[in-house]
């Protein structure tokens, strides 16, 4: 195996369900939607993840990023940084997208984040530099002091990818975050990404529905979830 980030060991997801719920629904206590998976995010690739609704795509994203502890198994992480972009509408509508990105910096001078080093290391021009730099090559300058509330979904969508990259993360989990794109701004989004990725090296760890045709032009390698099992159907490499 090549120089890998996050490698996951024999690893079961499961749910503990409400007793009422199981009961109501005379179906067992314990859900396990993935058992005993072994996979693993290679050092700067693109990688894409796929499966049906439930399969247990968002579940596994979690894992891997640590938002929640395996139910068995193990998970290595060789980085610890981490940015997410999500399907859902995360940005602060009182807040202007340039707020937004840059909320981080602003908590930094007030709350214990500022112990994060590479944010303490940050001078003010280096951050306004950087910010410049990534909203003219996402093309979000224009909106930049609106908020988010007149902003496509796919504007939106490119303010979180940029503030992943302003917090200089290691690896930027993205889930879905195609869904309520048209398929113009899913291509202009997964060209953002490989941007991210091919620019400035990041490792990219994409949930997505998107046909497998339109992926392989973006992705470095594609896996798909089958039933309990991890299918790699694209490398790059190979
Ligand atoms: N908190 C929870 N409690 C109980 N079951 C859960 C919980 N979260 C998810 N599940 C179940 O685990 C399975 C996997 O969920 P997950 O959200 O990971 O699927 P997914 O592949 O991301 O689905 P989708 O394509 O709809 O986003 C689903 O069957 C879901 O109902
Ligand atoms: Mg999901």
């Amino acid at each position: 195996m090549k120089n890998w980030v996050i490698k996951l060991e024999n690893v079961t997801i499961s749910y503990r369900l409400d007793k009422s719920v199981a009961r109501k629904s005379n179906v067992s206590r314990i859900f396990t939607p993935l058992d005993g998976i072994d996979m693993h995010v290679q050092d700067g690739e693109f990688l894409s993840i796929s499966g049906p609704n439930g399969s247990g795509k968002t579940s596994l994203l979690k894992v891997m990023s640590g938002i929640m502890n395996p139910f068995k198994g193990k998970v290595h992480r060789k980085v610890s940084n981490f940015g997410f972009v999500s399907q859902s509408q995360v940005l602060l509508p009182e807040l202007t997208l340039r707020e937004n990105i840059l909320l981080p910096f602003f908590l930094a001078n007030e709350t214990h984040y500022s112990d994060i080093s590479y944010i303490k290391n940050c001078d003010e021009q280096e951050i306004h530099e950087k910010l410049m730099a990534n909203v003219k090559r996402f093309n979000i300058q224009s909106i930049i002091d609106k908020s988010p509330r007149t902003c496509s979904v796919g504007q939106q969508q490119r303010a979180l990818l940029t503030r992943a990259l302003m917090m200089d993360c290691d690896v930027i989990f993205a889930d879905e975050p195609e869904q309520n794109l048209d398929s113009d701004g899913r291509i202009e989004l997964f060209k953002s990404f490989q941007e991210a990725n091919r620019i400035y090296g990041k490792t990219i760890v994409l949930v997505t529905q998107e046909h497998p045709d339109v992926l392989k032009r973006y992705v470095s390698r594609c896996v798909k979830i089958k039933g309990n099992e991890i299918i790699e159907f694209f490398s790059r490499a190979s």
